[in-house]
């Protein structure tokens, strides 16, 4: 899972809060926005009543100076201590402002608080900051739902960085309504939930809530919401966390006969150095050589792939399993989902197919696309999977619509994704599909035309974008010249 690196640049004081505005004005936080943006200003002209911030002058993004500083101002609202200020934070049940006279009322009534309260914030930004993303276990719900559908076995949860653990929850989040879940999906009730952060909070504590709570930007009411209910059912429910470094605790985990091991992590892959990254990618692997259908193992991700400015607000739900699980074999990662950093809503992806059919002279069939997207292109045939509808099943009666051809799939090779005209992603799995009979070549359905081709002919032919290069990749060009 690559990530490019951001987080390790240093763009001073000012920089660092013009960063969190742009955040925040993304994320739908704008009396965080406009508060950062004016401690960017004070900062900039060298405004006294912030100079506990300077030792800090020279912090990485990742640092998150500014989350910290935030939090320590959020955490005197939340304990009754900033009555000026709490009128405007709707955590507390006050109204964000938005007139030009209640953002200035607001702005007046923050540097008050920062004023009375300088060392306190000062000693709080010393602290790690802690979030822990209930909104994110509903992409874990679904995948859990599915584990059940295919292996009908006992569920263990393992998560790293888990914070409080409330995610081991989730199945009492489901249950209890905290979070949706697809449809009429089950999810499995959970029967060990062990997790491991290097700076673990206790949710059965005051300071464990208080200090999880003053996280949450104040604006975001529904993720207080679910916090609140999770806080309650974590008093309820109990999960083992453990101090401990996601390496070790990843190396130290073993498969149980009788039971699924599903190993959960989100919003946490990017603070990893690479040779830890690497080192727990080499234990799951390890791991799942050594998963059978009696004892499978799951790695579920919701990480941003990428930490450039805008795409780290965007993370990917990618699920890998040892042994196949739905149609995906054994070890092969696929992005079934996009959410928000809060996790919530789920863009799930549309599932398809593709076939990657050869003749006995070596030759691959392609067809000329009828429709968007790459209209006018060739491709190969294939497309949207039918609810229900098993993904080889789909792969059957697309050849068959498209080509006239009767083929059966023998196995996934890869999958691609692909924007679709509305703006949904498609999740298009390719299958390697053995034709069974001659039949007769007839385009049909989304197809306009379809032919068999060697691979001179394919590479002169107008063709989908990145078609080539994944069969490249996957080594099912035509053997035919
Ligand atoms: C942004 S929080 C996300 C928490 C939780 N996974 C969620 O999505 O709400 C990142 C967490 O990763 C933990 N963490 C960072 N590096 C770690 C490591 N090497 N081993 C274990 N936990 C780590 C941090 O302590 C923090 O609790």
């Amino acid at each position: 899972m690559a990530v490019t690196i951001r987080r390790d640049e240093r763009p001073g004081l000012a920089g660092l809060f013009v960063d969190m505005a742009d955040n925040c004005e993304r994320l739908g936080a704008p009396t965080y926005a406009d508060l950062a943006a004016w401690v960017a200003e004070w900062v900039e002209a060298g405004d006294g009543r912030f100079s506990f911030l300077t030792p800090y002058a020279d912090s990485r993004i990742g640092d998150m100076v500014p989350l910290r500083f935030f939090a320590a101002i959020h955490r005197l609202v939340l304990q009754r201590d900033a009555p000026g200020l709490a009128v405007f934070y709707a955590s507390v049940g006050g109204t964000p402002p938005t007139s030009h006279r209640a953002r200035a009322a607001c702005r007046d009534a923050f540097v008050e608080v920062v004023a009375e309260h300088a060392e306190e914030i000062a000693a709080g930004l010393q602290g790690f900051p802690q979030t822990n993303e209930v909104g994110r276990t509903a992409a874990l719900a679904d995948v859990l739902a599915r584990v059940d559908a295919q292996w009908g076995l006992p569920v263990r949860l393992a998560e790293i960085g888990c914070s409080a653990g409330l995610a081991l929850r989730v199945d009492a989040l489901v249950v209890e309504g905290v979070v949706p879940v697809r449809g009429d999906a089950v999810v499995p009730l959970i029967v060990e939930r062990i997790g491991c952060d290097i700076h673990p909070v206790d949710p059965t504590t005051q300071e464990g809530r208080l200090l999880l709570t003053s996280f949450v930007w104040p604006d975001h009411v529904e993720r207080f919401e679910r916090l609140r209910a999770a806080l309650d059912i974590a008093s309820r429910v109990p999960a083992e966390v453990v101090a401990q470094d996601a390496v070790s605790f990843v190396q130290g985990l073993r498969l149980v006969d009788g039971q699924a091991l599903v190993l959960w992590h989100s919003a946490m892959w990017m603070y990893l150095p690479p040779g830890d990254r690497s080192a727990i990618e080499t234990a799951i692997e390890r791991l799942g050589s050594t998963a059978t259908e009696r004892s499978p193992l799951v790695h579920v991700a919701l990480e941003p792939t990428s930490e450039l400015p805008g795409e780290q607000h965007v993370f990917h739900l990618r699920v890998t399993a040892w042994p196949e699980l739905d149609d995906v074999p054994a070890g092969m990662t696929v992005t079934l989902a996009r959410t928000p950093p809060a996790g919530m809503p789920v863009d799930w992806s549309v599932p398809c197919v593709g076939a990657i059919v050869h003749d006995g002279a070596g030759r691959l069939l392609v067809i000329r696309r009828g429709r968007e997207p790459a209209l006018g292109l060739w491709s190969l045939p294939g497309g949207r999977v039918h609810a229900g509808e098993a993904f080889r099943d789909a792969v059957v009666r697309e050849v068959a619509e498209e080509t006239g051809l009767h083929v059966v799939p023998e196995r996934m090779v890869g999958s691609v994704e692909r924007t679709a005209p509305d703006g949904s992603t498609y999740d298009i799995r390719d299958f390697i599909a053995r034709l069974v009979d001659d039949g007769v070549l007839v385009a049909g359905d989304d197809a306009v035309d379809a032919r068999w081709v060697g691979d001179a002919e394919l590479r002169a032919l107008p063709t989908s974008p990145g078609l080539l290069e994944a069969l490249e990749e996957w080594g099912v060009l035509p053997t035919a010249p």
